[in-house]
């Protein structure tokens, strides 16, 4: 677990203003060469530039055409050395290099990837620069706050596209084959968003009621997987330049689907990279999920165009302004294209709870957080720059009003475009605009880790609220010494008032008077705090819970806060669950979201007691009521939420031993594989998991026959979780080398690993696969943030002698980017095993007493 830190700022002394670069990539050999002209300015009397290359080979430099460099590469820190004989002029100046570089298969710098027409092998370039790899592809001034303007000239084979940042402005004939096309300059930015992409494609276009020019590229064959995208694409971008009050800077936005691609998008600007999932959808096969994801990223990268690439964070430390912000405003682009899908009720589960979870563990980071090395900047691409990030404005969005909000939003970029901005500039303009003392709320937001646990107690004519840290571990909590006080914006409810009042929780303390039978505090959830109640007022809510006097948001804040108190030893697991039959009758798509996640998380803590069939059976009949009423079949016209309730419910049903559920899922799935029916895409990824998690050889088979022949890249998503959900230990075994082996992607592989990991027998056989393979999986993830979603999934471990191992295991091996991801799950585990041992018997006297009831 050892990283060495390097010092990686390069200096201020000079300053790049232009780059003029020229680069000819080689598709068949995989190597590039290129050229770069750098404008800079020397602001001091210096002998020697120091750039940022990283495998690259740098192999002339001369300065203003006249100097000549003695050229000096150091792997360690990523650098290129150029020494010049003589003292450089101060004033602008030329730098000009020559080099050659990689394409390498490790989804980072100017890497290659693999795709098929009609059957035959081809592959493109392309690039993924964010955070640290633009250095791979050329010498530069690898940091965020080094913005400079781009003028790229590519030299291409004649019957390839090649697509840029920008338009082109000339495309001329070689004769010898290539093609040179020149860009137009781009505006000034980080290098961080250039972008170079030459492969086979075609595309389609639309124009935006602005004039922007929208396209969607794909590999040949998949032109009608476009039209979703070049909608929504068109749509988000006229609503961001309204909301943002900004036009978006460029004639064209070009959307690129990448067959391998590590993230899920890349907002370069004016040409955003995507994974195909993430992009395409096919009308016929792509479900209700896989549209919503589609909007969502479509939403987050175009979010980026405005707020990263007009306006950028000065320094990786200030990451979740880029990443916190979009993943804030992304729903309200979705929201705004399907006002139908109730889409914001979808935050709480998929980044506010997100952010309560990781933040609750000791091992989080504050929100701004100090990078050294660029290790450290791939470990905070997670849920605190992401969910914390954009639960906090959320948050304050909610206090300051939305129209104060965007208006400051309007001002900060308007104040800081075309430069960069750290996390007080946002404050401030948000603060000059409402009036209200931003920074002072916001400090420990940003500034401290973790979030306030609010208890709540009860005098007679009052509650009296009180906040302290929040730790999810009892042996976390039992070590800290923490004492934050955050300044907590707060809403309440109650059966009186529908409509929030709004707190500004300033101390320690804060006294309501009571109102009404029951008051609900963090009203729909706005707020990042999670809150503990007293039994009389618990016991009133779960009143209200039945009865369903209370919004959605805020019977799913009750139900997970009072299981995690439970993990947190503060309250004990059986009242959880006892509050877990209050939802029987619920019919709210995030309600039964929240009830899976947290069942399944007991039922995984109980799978080694000797009751655990009976848990199961419990967690059964808490879904029998709601699988009656949703069934199988699609109804036409049915909600949004419905369909995606559906497969929650049905997959959660199986999964707890729901005969019925499981033996209709065997039967369509018969069927689907004999060609009888076609599945409604809705039903396909659950249907495929029940027949797998209950099948055999035969049925991994026919699973596997499918995966190969399959171009829509979400059908085979599903296909390949499916066939890392069986049961047996040979299969489960099969599925995990399958994983690693040359016809799994690697940028899909890691998803074996957090199936197979899903219950206690898999778990263990799934490390042992990662230790066996570690090696393996460095080589492949290295570098990349993937590689903690190998080892995320073991927090679910429920021994501390497995914390013990995993600790042992990565001692001497290296996790680079994974760090602090170790320490998270060794965390957990231990957490874990405390919580069994100290509820283990009350959970055994809940069942009993459930028994006897229905008997
Ligand atoms: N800037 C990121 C892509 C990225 C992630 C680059 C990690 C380098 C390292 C992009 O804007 C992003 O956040 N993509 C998300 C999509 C999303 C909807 C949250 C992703 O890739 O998952
Ligand atoms: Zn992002």
């Amino acid at each position: 677990m050892t990283t060495e830190k390097k010092n990686i700022h390069l200096s201020q002394d000079i300053n790049p203003k232009e780059y003029h670069l020229t680069i000819q990539p080689d598709l068949k050999m995989f190597v590039f060469t290129g050229e770069v002209d750098i404008v800079l300015e020397v602001k001091k009397p210096i002998k020697s530039i120091t750039l940022h290359a990283d495998e690259i080979d740098v192999t002339k430099a001369t300065f203003n055409d006249a100097l000549v460099g003695e050229i000096t590469h150091d792997e360690d820190s990523e650098t290129v050395t150029i020494q010049f004989a003589k003292t450089l002029p101060v004033g602008e100046g030329k730098l000009h290099l020559v080099f050659t570089g990689i394409h390498n298969d490790m989804l980072k710098g100017f890497y290659r990837s693999k795709y098929y027409i009609d059957g035959k092998e081809y592959y493109m370039v392309v690039t993924q620069f964010e955070a640290t790899d633009a250095r791979r592809a050329f010498p530069c001034f690898d940091e965020p706050a080094r913005k400079a303007i781009f003028i790229v000239t590519l030299l291409v084979p004649q019957d390839h596209t090649a697509i840029s940042n920008t338009i082109e402005t000339e495309i001329k004939e070689l004769g010898n084959g290539l093609k040179r096309i020149r860009y137009a300059p781009t505006p000034i930015m980080s290098t961080y968003l250039l972008a170079m992409i030459v492969g086979k494609f075609e595309y389609i276009e639309k124009k935006s009621p602005e004039g922007v020019l929208v396209r969607v590229f794909v590999t040949p064959g998949k032109k009608n997987q476009a039209t979703f995208a070049v909608d929504a694409g068109v749509k988000i971008l006229s609503f961001f330049t309204k909301y943002f009050g900004i036009a978006y800077p460029l004639p064209v936005l070009d959307m690129i689907a990448i067959p391998d691609f590590a993230a899920g998008a890349m907002e370069n600007w004016g040409a955003i990279t995507y994974r195909e999932t993430a992009l395409l959808i096919d009308e016929k096969n792509s479900s209700t999920a896989n549209k919503q994801r589609v909007a969502l990223v479509i939403g987050h990268e175009l979010a980026h165009q405005w707020f990263g690439n007009l306006v950028t964070m000065d320094w990786w430390t200030n990451l979740w302004l880029n990443e916190g912000f979009a993943s804030y405003i992304e729903y309200l682009a979705v929201d705004h294209l399907f006002p139908e899908w109730d889409f914001w009720a979808q935050f709480i589960f998929l980044d506010h709870v997100r952010a309560l979870e990781l933040d609750g563990l000791e091992n989080t980071h504050p929100i701004e957080v100090e990078i050294e090395d660029p290790n450290d900047i791939n470990e905070i691409y997670d849920a605190v720059s992401y969910s914390k990030g954009a639960s906090i404005i959320r948050m304050l969005a909610e206090y300051l009003g939305y129209e104060h909000f965007e208006k400051g939003l309007q001002k900060y970029l308007k104040r800081h475009a075309y430069q960069n901005a750290c996390t007080e500039d946002l404050w401030q303009a948000l603060e000059d605009v409402s009036g209200k003392p931003v920074k002072k709320i916001m400090n420990n937001w940003t500034k401290k880790a973790g979030y306030p646990l609010i208890t709540i107690s009860e005098t007679g004519k009052e509650f009296v609220l009180s906040q302290s840290r929040f730790y999810s571990s009892a042996l976390s909590q039992k070590k800290a010494t923490d004492k934050t006080q955050w300044v907590i914006p707060i809403g309440i409810v109650s059966s009186s008032q529908k409509e929030p009042t709004y707190h500004l929780m300033e101390q320690k303390t804060l006294h309501i008077p009571k109102n009404g039978d029951w008051m609900k505090f963090n009203a729909g959830e706005k707020s990042l705090v999670r809150v503990s109640y007293p039994p009389t007022l618990l016991n009133r809510l779960e009143e209200a819970i039945k009865k369903k006097t209370i919004a959605k948001e805020d019977r799913f804040g009750i139900l997970r806060d009072l299981f995690v108190l439970a993990e947190a030893g503060k309250a004990s697991t059986d009242q959880a669950l006892k509050m877990s039959l209050a939802f029987t009758s619920d019919a709210a798509y995030i309600v039964w979201v929240e009830l899976a996640t947290e069942i399944a998380k007991v039922a995984n803590l109980v799978s080694e007691e000797p009751y655990y069939e009976d848990f199961k059976g419990f967690a059964k009949s808490l879904f029998s009521d709601i699988v009656k009423k949703v069934g199988f079949e699609p109804v036409k016209g049915e909600d949004h939420t419905q369909k995606l309730l559906r497969s929650v419910v049905l997959g959660q049903s199986a999964k707890y031993g729901n005969e019925e559920v499981i033996k209709k899922g065997q039967t369509l799935f018969d069927q689907v594989v004999a060609g009888e029916i076609t599945l409604d895409a809705d039903l396909r990824g659950v249907v495929y998991t029940i027949a797998a998690r209950n099948g055999d050889e035969a049925v991994y088979n026919a699973l596997l026959t499918r995966y190969r022949k399959e171009t829509l890249e979400q059908e085979r998503d599903r296909l390949f979780l499916a066939l890392s959900s069986f049961k047996q230990e040979e299969l489960i075994k099969k599925a995990l080398a399958f994983s690693l082996s040359k016809e799994v992607r690697t940028q899909d592989s890691f998803k074996v690993a957090m199936m197979t990991s899903m219950d206690q027998q898999g778990k263990y056989l799934t490390w042992e696969f990662i230790k066996n393979n570690w090696d393996d999986i460095l080589n492949r993830y290295s570098g990349t943030y993937l590689i903690s979603r190998f080892i995320t999934p073991m927090d679910s471990f429920i021994h501390a002698e497995q914390a013990e191992e995993i600790r042992v295991f990565f001692k001497i091996r290296k996790a680079p980017s994974a760090t602090r991801t170790i320490l998270q799950v060794l965390e957990k585990i231990e957490s874990n095993a405390l919580w069994i041992h100290r509820d283990a018997a009350k959970i055994a006297t809940f069942l009993k007493s459930r028994q006897k009831v229905s008997l």
